[in-house]
């Protein structure tokens, strides 16, 4: 039964619900091997799925665990999900603005995939900061301050761990119905009302064509549609990094420099302006020029900033206690002229050996080390001038920088 449902993947056939169900709760429970699942994931990587194939694995993720309810707390709970970057802090500065705005935010995060951080890594630089609150725990806490970030919790579709984690060491992350259906049933469960995606596409990204984010959006919104969810989407550039920080504690002191109103107007800054304007729209059902002032001003008034100081104290964080290492090693521009481009798969992956994430499943995350650009893209530069600090634990003398600034 297993090899039919592989081979009629290979032949580009439609499989039924059952068929997706046998093969994929098969795997959950233990009973179709590695290598027979790998087989399949690879077909659904090449052939794709159809919309209805789509809805139905959709549904087999979200009912092999608990879907949440949060209807007993008021108001619209608005959800965002970024497909990955590298320096993407947006979470950690766009939950407290909208929270401050009193839209509840839920918003149960993931670690690092591949060369990207994830938010719980980051607000793990925190010491003290829990990652692991329970149902009763979330409830609470967003009953008395309308803001929590949290891990996501072992019940919260276990079929994605699984299957996520066979796609990481099997080149099947990049497929679109297998992505889709992924971040979907994740937000579907957790009770989200609403929803934003925030769609990456570059080279530090899972997709690399626009055509191919279009195609993912269109087919986010009509699962949302499935489900009685809005799915709003915004297509961003990862061809840069976002911001001037990669690694774990410089990214949470970069948020908090956001949103202290002390960082302004760069692809970093603009980014989360853009996003918690669509989360302050749909959860408030107002113009995007209404949300894009209240956005503003809860900076401006530092009630944004408060949100999130209150969010690490409640959880335990000691914002104090954030560090960052002592040893410092400059990148040097090697001629003079304009940054023209900042290849972000290269800074993802200098973080990654630095420390600041995990080449192996076993690798312990330093929290310290990283990247700090000093120029941007656009900026004009002198032949010696620090273009980046790196953060660093352990030795960092063969980087080859033309790999990472372009500079004409
Ligand atoms: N993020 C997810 O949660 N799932 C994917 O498949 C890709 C990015």
């Amino acid at each position: 039964m297993i090899l039919e449902i592989i081979n009629k993947k290979r032949l580009g056939q439609e499989l039924s619900y059952e068929e997706l169900d046998t093969i994929f709760n098969g795997y959950l429970k233990g009973n179709v091997p590695d290598y027979q699942m790998s087989s399949f994931l690879m077909a659904i990587c090449i052939n794709g799925m159809t919309d209805k194939e789509i809805f139905g694995l959709t549904k087999i993720f979200i009912d092999s665990g608990d879907v949440l309810d949060f209807s007993d707390i008021p108001g619209i709970k608005v959800d965002k999900h970024s497909t990955g970057g590298i320096g993407d802090k947006t979470t950690l500065v766009i939950a407290p603005i909208v929270a401050s705005l009193g839209i509840p935010v839920i918003k149960m995060s993931g670690r690092g995939l591949g060369y990207t951080g994830g938010t719980i890594d980051k607000l793990e630089s925190i010491p003290g900061y829990r990652v692991d609150l329970t149902d009763e725990e979330i409830s609470r806490q967003v009953k008395n301050i309308n803001i929590v970030i949290t891990g996501q919790t072992g019940s919260l579709v276990p079929m994605d761990k699984v299957i996520y984690a066979l796609r990481d060491v099997t080149a099947t992350v990049s497929s679109i119905p297998l992505i889709a259906s992924s971040i979907m049933s994740k937000k579907i469960a957790s009770g989200a009302d609403k929803i934003l995606i925030d769609i990456k596409v570059g080279n530090g990204a899972l997709l690399q064509t626009k055509e191919e984010a279009e195609k993912l959006s269109e087919l986010m919104i009509k699962i949302g549609e499935e489900y009685k969810r809005e799915v709003r989407t915004i297509i961003s550039d990862m061809n840069i990094p976002l911001g001037k920080c990669v690694g774990n504690s410089l990214e949470v002191l970069e948020a908090i420099d956001v949103l202290r109103g002390v960082e302004k107007d760069n692809n970093f800054v603009n980014l989360c302006y853009e996003l918690a304007t669509e989360m302050v729209s749909m959860g408030l059902s107002l113009s995007k020029e209404k949300a894009y002032m209240m956005v503003k001003n809860s900076i401006e008034d530092g009630s944004a900033y408060q949100k999130f100081l209150e969010l690490v104290k409640t959880q335990n964080g000691n914002i104090e206690g954030i560090k960052v290492s002592e040893k410092t090693y400059d990148l040097c521009a090697q001629s003079s002229g304009t940054l023209k481009a900042i290849n972000a798969l290269e800074v993802g992956k200098l973080s990654l050996s630095l420390g600041a994430g995990k080449e192996n499943i076993d690798d312990t995350i330093d929290y310290t080390v990283g990247v700090k650009l000093n120029k941007l893209v656009g900026d004009s530069v002198e032949k010696g001038e620090v273009l980046a600090t790196l953060y660093v634990n352990k030795d960092v003398s063969n980087i080859s920088i033309n790999d990472i600034f372009m500079i004409d």
